[in-house]
């Protein structure tokens, strides 16, 4: 089989649980550090091989577009002054991929966000990769890679990335049924329950952002009835591929590869202390200024 080398990033969706920071501007263009959010992603797939990336849009996003788009007036300003370390940090623009932008014109959720990926991506798999999500400090994971390979090797009909959460946290995600529960990196599944309560869930694992599918999600995703908060829901279509027969694996995030989610201002914020401390540059000093400021407001 050839290899899978075409993405889906959906950013469509509105943020409002980051407003009034997303009022104006995209939360995928919020930055992680020195970079903003989908920057870190695209850097994700070119480093496993993407060559062709579709953005889901929609109004608002056209930062998103400017972003990855050549800035040739700044190049050559910056040029001229000199500045060739800023130089190096426009190198992303020259990465071999080439960007295709398509608009969910109604926000009627991710699978139907994926749904209009359909034309693009015709008869062959696929990866989606949220937007709003980074995997792994400074975006290294490979989990794709891995994830390509288990769709391959066990003729899947999609593969999805699994983090471990705490126990207390499930009812915040879907969830993964594994056929056994061996503990493995790899591992078929059986269901996927959408937020469960901490009785039911079947596992700790959440779905993580990262899917390789069959194109035959978009028949199941055209059979998909809305579901959770009345939008159209990826895993219930592949629930539906499932339910045909369809094998689906799960492949689990390492210790290394934490999901940082942008989606809410918890895990922004977390995400942004993190890669800020990470900084070669000014994370040592931000270090101590932290410690500082802690070490001042515990002695009040
Ligand atoms: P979220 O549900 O986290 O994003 O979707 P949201 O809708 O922007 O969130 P809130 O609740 O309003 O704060 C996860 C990913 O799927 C995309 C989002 O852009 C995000 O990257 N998405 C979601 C779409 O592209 N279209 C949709 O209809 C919904």
């Amino acid at each position: 089989m050839s290899d899978i080398n075409i993405a889906v990033v959906p950013v469509a969706g509105m943020g409002t649980r980051l407003l009034p920071a997303t009022k104006s501007q995209p939360k995928e263009m919020l930055p992680v550090g020195r970079k903003p959010v989908v920057q870190y992603v695209v850097d994700e797939l070119s480093r496993v091989g993407v060559t062709q990336l579709l953005f889901i849009t929609g109004s608002g996003k056209t930062s998103i577009e400017n972003h990855f788009d050549l800035n040739l007036e700044l190049t050559q300003s910056l040029r001229e002054d000199g500045k060739e370390e800023l130089l190096s940090e426009l190198a992303f623009e020259r990465a071999p991929l080439q960007y295709f932008y398509t608009r969910q014109r109604r926000l009627l959720g991710l699978g139907h966000a994926v749904l209009q990926s359909e034309s693009f991506v015709g008869n062959q798999p696929f990866i989606v990769a949220l937007g709003d999500s980074i995997i792994g400090m400074h975006a290294e994971s490979k989990i794709v890679e891995k994830m390509k390979q288990c769709y391959q090797d066990n003729k899947a009909v999609a593969v999805i990335a699994f983090e471990e959460v705490p126990e207390d946290e499930v009812s915040q995600y879907g969830i993964a049924k594994p056929k056994k529960n061996t503990g493995q990196e790899i591992f078929e599944i059986e269901d996927l329950i959408e937020k469960p309560s901490v009785q039911e869930s079947p596992s700790n694992l959440a779905v993580a952002a990262r899917y390789v599918l069959s194109p035959s999600v978009f028949e199941a995703l055209r059979k998909t009835k809305p579901g959770a908060g009345d939008e159209i829901q990826l895993t219930d279509a592949i629930r539906i591929m499932m339910q045909n027969g369809g094998k689906v694996y799960g492949v689990r995030l390492s210790r290394g590869e934490k999901r940082y989610d942008i989606g809410n201002f918890g895990s922004y914020f977390r995400a942004f202390t993190e890669f800020a401390l990470a900084d070669e540059k000014f994370g040592p000093e931000l270090r101590e200024y932290v410690k500082e400021i802690i070490d001042v407001d515990s002695s009040k």
